[in-house]
């Protein structure tokens, strides 16, 4: 598939009004995504876990125009109340998604969207988000198209999201979903994320992530610029062979369930994105001193007890900690005992992986 495979022919006939609602989960790097070429483009390929709990659902009215003018129209509301502050974000993707949905300007929208986690709860919300609108503009789309494939509508729609936010695009499917283009996983894209293609053992079928709300600012440095202080990044080049080595890895890592090799894996994973970002120019560092107490405490708990608990990081402070369903009980107890004294007020949110969005 290429970009012109997403641009449609002429629609027969347009509803005139109606609207539509997704839900549509966050999801959690394995290998991660950091650095970007123009157009959304990653630099390297990625692979996450689709989460279930974690989610944004999003309502769209859609109500066509009797007069088309050159601007976008919508209205956002965001839980309950107009959010002028979101509506840059929403405009921008409109422009970047326009011409693989040429009806964009001929309908005025309102977009109420919600999430589950708590606001500002430095959880990222644009995976969840994008993902979510770029679901509900496809099945608009889809009444314009009724013949459309369910294989096509999941590809566009992950294609759309990506032009919203790169890691959105692996927020469509689950429970494993790669993106960008690895010479050893037939039909990856640069263009959307694909589900995962090949054995992967059970152990990983339903894997826990509990989210440990270590600070709920905002973030200092934004994923965008993050994202572009990867350019002349002095160990660029080599970080980003390094996702192509570690997605390679995990091949046999999933076939296997080896849990030491994928341990090994993901938290060099997570530290290797924050070296790039004390290493970039400027430089910065997002994790906060309970990031590392969190660290300390996960390795010491799992020197002692053998679990297969392991961690990894977002572009923030909070850490996700992953293990096996059959390590839950002991590991909730260790999250309660150990871990949830660092939390911000104790906070923290138990989630798994999921098959990805639902239409409601
Ligand atoms: C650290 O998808 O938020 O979470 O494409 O600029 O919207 P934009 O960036 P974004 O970057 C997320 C990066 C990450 C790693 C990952 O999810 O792979």
């Amino acid at each position: 598939m290429t970009e012109s495979d997403f641009i449609p022919s002429a629609y027969l006939q347009k509803p005139t009004t109606g609207s539509v609602t997704w839900k549509s989960p966050s999801n959690i790097a394995l290998v991660k995504y950091w650095g970007k070429k123009e157009h959304q483009i990653p630099a390297n390929p990625s692979i996450s876990f689709t989460l279930v709990d974690c989610a944004t659902t999003t309502t769209l009215r859609y109500e066509k125009l009797a007069v088309i003018g050159d601007a976008f129209q919508f209205d956002l509301i965001f839980e309950g109340q107009p959010k002028a502050s979101f509506k840059p974000k929403i405009e921008t993707f409109f422009e970047r998604i326009e011409s693989y949905l040429p009806f964009l300007k001929e309908y005025h929208f309102t977009i109420e969207t919600s999430n589950s986690f708590p606001h500002s709860s430095g959880i990222a919300s644009s995976a969840s988000g994008m993902s979510a609108l770029a679901l509900c503009l496809m099945s608009l789309e889809k009444s314009l198209k009724p013949e459309m494939s369910d294989t096509f509508f999941n590809q566009k729609a992950s294609f759309l999201a990506r032009l919203g936010s790169g890691s959105a695009c692996r927020s469509i499917e689950g429970p494993l979903i790669q993106w960008g283009e690895h010479e050893e996983t037939a039909g990856s894209s640069d263009l959307y994320g694909v589900a995962y293609p090949y054995e992967v053992h059970e152990v990983f079928k339903d894997f826990q992530d509990t989210i440990l709300l270590v600070d709920k600012g905002e973030k200092q440095v934004s994923s965008s610029v993050g994202h572009n202080l990867m350019h002349d990044h002095p160990y660029a080049k080599n970080r980003f062979k390094q996702a192509h080595q570690h997605l390679t890895a995990l091949q046999e890592v999933f076939k296997q369930g080896d849990l030491k090799r994928f341990i090994e894996i993901v938290e060099s994973e997570a530290l290797t994105l924050h070296a790039m970002m004390m290493t970039s120019l400027p430089y910065y560092i997002l994790m906060k001193p309970n990031t590392l107490n969190i660290i300390n405490s996960i390795w010491k708990y799992r020197k002692e007890t053998e679990s297969n608990i392991c961690f990894t990081l977002d572009a923030g402070a909070n850490v996700h900690v992953l293990y096996p369903k059959s390590e839950k009980h002991e590991v909730l107890g260790f999250i309660k005992k150990e871990l949830a004294q660092y939390c911000q007020n104790q906070q923290y949110i138990c989630d798994e992986t999921g098959t990805g969005a639902k239409k409601l």
